[in-house]
């Protein structure tokens, strides 16, 4: 292929860290040759040099000029591995796709590489960017040129990694079990992730990520991808004999999803890779990424009390007002009406899409309770499930045609309920209309936005054509109408629990719900995996009613709260059934929360590679290094006795820090506590701390030890 002359032969972009290199001269269009450790040399040709040693060797049995992987592989190249981009016109014909870079324009971190396939019509512009922490992120668009029809089958951004990246970590789960992580050999061939349900799923990988064996998240240098999509999407790992070792990232269209007309264009969505050095350096760029986005929520985030465990669909203004006044007394800051105060809406069967106030159940609308709840000084939060519809609905029974299906028949029901089309312009202005009227009728300061069931066929109707794609979109352009028109709003992310946590929703809205698990012994796993992407304080962590409502497991309230320190916290429980013991307790662990909310909102996650299985040691470490706080949770029995030694990772080396024991006296089952250090003031070195660690007291399972480490003095 011939390159334009005035085009410039390599690419370095730098950020935060992070280098990314391009060659531009390739026989295959561009190829990032390096993605990860920032590279310091700025003296081009060793650069040269280097792209020139890498350029791979003709071998025998194998095409002329050796395959390789480039920035939009194609098969017209040569590439034997999964390509970037694939489409075609009428009957398959322009099916080759051989791209040849004419544009490049860029700044430091940033570059949008313009290419062309002038034979077979189209346009392909790829944006590459290092953003804040040090994150890349690539989107790539595709245009029709040619004058017929262009279906697009593939279209996904790929992320060399090092081919010494043998091991892979992604995440599984379901319904209760979100975000469970398993690992693989990183051998050759394909690792391959869907989401084919319409959005991201209970099931879905947050990201990707690979490493050398055993990689953790203090150690190891890995890479990972996320793609920022709340339809289908896919992720892949792939590993090629000619050498080649790559990530990807894209959407996944339904068969005939997207036909290019003439003219018209494809964008994917973004798709965001991260690297460190062990799994929190990682997360880390993620969460500095996110916090340096304007619309991040900034003020101290409000500790919530949901009332769906507490009441379920059993609404009673008397029975809410209690609560309410329970709630405020601990020290909540926002209460949220879940489920269940819209007509017709007395079990999961019925009125969804009739989202006006129930008048037999709040006959003076909601404003008796929003006007108590606020009394009490307490912003307002309302459920609201705005895509779904039941067919027990009045809205289902005047708009039959609003529904999403591929056939004569419904789809599948889940939950007893389906799917509006917001494709649909008149649907998606009904559900606008509802929503900004409750808005404007009461005031709404956050709305718990729910999705219970996967997306089944979703089609434009009767042997109709997919409308996944165009949903989706739909859905994005409502939450950014609504803040458009109610700034002041924040949002959750709710599905089923966690099943709709992608950046792509994320970026609109302002916390996500993690789970309707709220045992304490499973947040903990699932927290840790979601905050791999999620900084903390948009994770919903609630404290459970001592008995888990979806476990049957009775738990402490100190284990509770402990594992919903580090997150956005709030409770999810009948209060006004606790005696005023429990509740002084339960202020007690509110007042902490409110105190290093700072931290938790700026500060950086820290998970340590214990040795000990049994014992899970996390924190949060501020940017200035001058406090921390740490949980030491004890999972199950320890097979060391006493507990052997824990490193807290992630202070300042050179600092100082003066240990503090919160909560000591919460945690149940410590054995000759008199005799243990906990009630003596201590001051270590981060190094020490992050090295040779602690001794912590012996707990007995499901129990949490919190330490706080605050900067005493600098030693020399
Ligand atoms: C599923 C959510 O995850 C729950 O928290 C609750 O809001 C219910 N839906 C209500 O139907």
């Amino acid at each position: 292929m011939k390159q334009p002359i005035a085009l410039p032969d390599m690419l370095h972009l730098r950020r935060e860290g992070t280098s990314v290199v391009v060659d531009l001269r390739t026989d295959y269009g561009p190829v990032i040759v390096h993605w990860g450790k920032e590279l310091h040399a700025t003296d081009e040709p060793a650069l040269r040099s280097i792209l020139t040693m890498l350029r791979p060797q003709h071998v025998t049995g194998g095409l002329d000029i050796p395959p390789r992987l480039a920035l939009v592989p194609t098969a017209s190249s040569g590439w034997p591995g999964t390509p970037g981009i694939e489409g075609h016109r009428a009957n398959g014909r322009s099916f080759s796709l051989l791209l040849t870079l004419v544009d490049v324009n860029q700044n430091d971190s940033a570059a949008r590489l313009t290419l062309e396939d002038a034979e077979t019509e189209v346009l392909v512009h790829v944006d590459l960017e290092i953003g804040a922490g040090g994150v890349f992120t690539q989107r790539i668009a595709i245009t029709n040129v040619g004058d017929t029809d262009y279906q697009v089958q593939t279209l996904q951004a790929t992320f060399p990694v090092p081919w010494e990246s043998t091991e892979l970590l992604d995440t599984t789960g379901r319904h209760l079990r979100e975000r469970t992580p398993q690992r693989h050999a990183f051998t050759f061939g394909t690792h391959q992730r869907e989401s084919r349900r319409g959005r991201p799923g209970a099931d879905a990988t947050l990201i990707l990520a690979c490493g050398p064996p055993g990689f953790g998240f203090e150690s190891g240098q890995v890479h990972g991808v996320h793609v920022g999509w709340s339809g289908n999407h896919r992720t892949s790992a792939e590993r090629v004999t000619t050498g080649e070792a790559f990530l990807t990232g894209g959407e996944l269209y339904l068969p005939g999803e997207v036909t290019l007309t003439p003219g018209e264009t494809l964008a994917s969505p973004t798709i965001y890779a991260s690297w460190g050095n062990g799994l929190d350096e990682l997360a880390h760029r993620f969460h500095t990424l996110w916090r340096a986005r304007p619309q991040h929520p900034r003020r101290p985030r409000p500790i919530t009390l949901n009332t769906w465990e507490a009441v379920y669909f059993d609404q009673d203004l008397g029975r809410l007002a209690t609560l309410a006044d329970a709630a405020s007394d601990v020290g909540v800051e926002r209460f949220v009406l879940d489920d269940g105060w819209f007509r017709g809406r007395r079990d999961d069967t019925s009125g969804l899409g009739d989202w006006d106030v129930d008048a037999t159940i709040w006959p003076h609308g909601l404003h008796p309770l929003i006007d108590h709840v606020r009394a009490r000084g307490m912003e307002f939060g309302l459920w609201v499930e705005p895509e779904m519809v039941n067919l027990d609905s009045d809205l289902a029974r005047a708009h039959p045609d609003w529904i999403l299906r591929a056939r004569t028949t419904l789809p599948a029901s889940g939950r007893n309920q389906q799917l509006i089309n917001l494709a649909n312009p008149d649907a998606s202005a009904y559900i606008y209309a509802r929503l900004h009227g409750l808005l404007t009728e009461y005031p709404i300061a956050y709305l718990k936005w729910d999705h219970n069931r996967d997306l089944v066929d979703p089609g434009s109707g009767a042997g109709g054509s997919p409308r996944l794609h165009a949903h989706t979109l739909a859905f994005y352009r409502l939450l950014d109408r609504l803040r458009i028109d109610h700034p002041e709003l924040e949002i959750e992310s709710c599905a089923s629990g966690g099943a709709r946590i992608d950046l792509g929703v994320l970026d609109r809205t302002d916390r996500v719900w993690v789970s309707d698990n709220l045992d304490p012994l499973e947040r903990l796993m699932n927290q840790r995996y979601t905050g791999l992407l999620v900084p903390p304080e948009m994770l919903g962590t609630h404290i459970t009613s001592p008995t888990v409502h979806t476990t049957g497991r009775t738990v402490d309230l100190s284990f509770s709260a402990s594992t919903a320190l580090i997150g956005h916290l709030g409770i999810e429980w009948d209060l006004s059934a606790t005696d005023a013991a429990t509740r002084q307790r339960i202020a007690e662990w509110i007042t902490f929360a409110k105190e290093i909310r700072p931290l938790v909102r700026n500060g950086r996650l820290i998970n340590a590679d214990n040795a000990d299985p049994s014992i899970d040691v996390r924190g949060v470490v501020g940017t200035d290094g001058r406090e921390a706080v740490f949980v030491i949770s004890q999972i199950a029995m320890s097979s060391t006795y006493p507990t052997a030694r824990v490193r807290l990772p992630g202070l300042d080396a050179a600092t100082a820090y003066r240990i503090e024991t919160p909560f000591a006296a919460d945690a149940r089952g410590t054995v000759l506590s008199g005799r243990s250090w906990v009630n003596q003031t201590l001051t270590a070195t981060g190094e020490e701390l992050g090295h040779l660690g602690l001794r912590p007291l012996v707990l007995h399972p499901q129990q949490s030890l919190i330490l706080r480490a605050v900067a005493d003095q600098r030693r020399p």
